[in-house]
């Protein structure tokens, strides 16, 4: 289990946007803005609650999850507990359930995911990006994570992270208000 905070999210996605070329004039002032604050790199990590309200999930062979939308209140401690109901076995039907940051393209972080299969399909790259994942379940399996709901009201999305589920709807929404 991993937790992660939103602290640096958008200094992460500030950078993403600079690295990915915003054009290099020669007269542009812009380029001291893609400078990373120090006091981000060393703000302490938020600890996992040790208990928090229990959300229980299942996923299937379907390649669905039981539950698709989850409210909470900002900072809300969760305990959300995802079971594989399925039968097929993990390296062709794993399921996990992965909580994504805001702002966060989803395509894009479910391409990256599929290809990170040593990690268990959650991508190690740009690890602000996830804010709470189980672990790689096969049938039978299941695991809990707890965290805190973001402090930010809105919606934040949830998939399967095994290759091709979010595609075809593993997916869901967490929704702080
Ligand atoms: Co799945």
């Amino acid at each position: 289990m991993k937790t992660y905070t939103l602290s640096s999210l958008t200094l992460g996605v500030v950078a993403l946007i600079f690295a990915s070329g915003c054009g290099r004039q020669e007269n542009s002032g812009s380029t001291s803005t893609a400078t990373p604050a120090p006091a981000e790199a060393s703000a302490p990590a938020r600890p996992a609650p040790a208990e928090g309200r229990a959300i229980e999930i299942t996923g299937n062979d379907a390649m669905k999850f039981s539950v698709t939308e989850i409210r909470a209140t900002p900072g809300e401690a969760l305990a959300v507990t995802l079971k594989n109901v399925g039968t097929m076995p993990k390296f062709s039907m794993g399921h996990n359930w992965v909580l994504i940051a805001a702002n966060v393209n989803v395509e894009g972080f479910a391409t990256d995911a599929a290809q990170a299969v040593k990690t268990d399909y959650v991508p190690a790259v740009k690890p602000k990006r996830v804010l709470a994942a189980t672990k790689l379940l096969g049938p039978g399996e299941s695991d809990t994570v707890r965290f805190y709901a973001p402090d930010k009201p809105g919606r934040y999305p949830f998939i399967c992270s095994f290759p091709g589920h979010f595609q075809v709807g593993m997916k869901g929404e967490l929704i702080v208000e």
